[in-house]
């Protein structure tokens, strides 16, 4: 018996995998949404013997897949892809995105944006006014990190935004290091009043690897219900 917000998740996961089509070139996300969508693909592989080509966005979705049968490739070894299916944390009214809560944004955006159409599976707690209560993760290199975080002080002062300290993530009582070997540190922000010169910002300090604000990536947001319903957002 799944929880409300699991049945959610994979109404929107069924929804999400109902648009692929044999020959697809297809990007895989990271999260917990995005296990139900990787199941729901399966199901579908085996009971249509769908022809696709997929490309995972972390370790994680590339061994769960690979357990379920779907052969990954190398996103080099396919080159595009037709269509990513991936999770988000946060979700705006133009589609506007905070992602990475699961550490894997670098290589979610890299899919995304290697993608001729993005689509986004969530529960009904991600859709938001505005970006900001959800932590905005972003990713630097180990080398120089008190500097950077000093970097990104001096930016969020000068867009005027307030927030508590950067916390660099940790889990299981160490320091986190991202597939790509780096660190995240999380901004408490409360509220991203413009997140187009805040991503411009960040993308400009040198430490920056890649920050979790996905700006006019995404193209379908498909927001599950626990009854089984979907609303598509566009
Ligand atoms: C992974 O880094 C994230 O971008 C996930 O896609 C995001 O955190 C959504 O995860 P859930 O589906 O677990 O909420």
């Amino acid at each position: 018996e799944l929880s409300p917000t699991d049945a959610a998740k994979d109404a929107a996961a069924r929804a999400a995998v109902a648009l692929v089509q044999d020959g697809m070139r297809l990007g895989l996300g990271t999260g917990s949404t995005a296990v139900f969508m990787v199941h729901r693909l399966a199901a579908r592989i085996r009971a249509e013997g769908l022809r696709l080509r997929c490309a995972a966005t972390s370790r994680a979705t590339c061994e769960l897949a690979g357990r379920l049968g779907i052969a990954i490739e190398e996103l080099d070894e396919i080159g595009w892809l037709d269509l990513t299916l991936d999770g988000a944390d946060e979700i705006d009214p133009d589609l506007n995105l905070i992602k990475g809560g699961g550490g894997a944004h670098l290589r979610e955006k890299i899919t995304a944006a290697a993608s001729d159409r993005m689509v986004v599976v969530a529960d009904p707690a991600k859709v938001v006014e505005v970006l900001g209560a959800f932590h905005l993760p972003v990713e630097v290199t180990p080398f120089g990190v008190e500097t950077t975080r000093i970097h990104i002080q001096r930016l969020l002062d000068a867009m005027g935004m307030t927030q508590r300290p950067m916390l660099l993530r940790q889990r299981d009582g160490a320091i986190f290091r991202t597939d790509e070997g780096n660190l995240i540190l999380d901004l408490s922000l409360d509220r991203i009043a413009d997140p187009a010169a805040l991503g411009r910002g960040l993308n400009a300090i040198p430490g920056v690897v890649e920050h979790g604000l996905f700006l006019g990536m995404c193209h379908l947001a498909l927001i599950g219900s626990p009854d089984g319903s979907v609303i598509e957002l566009t």
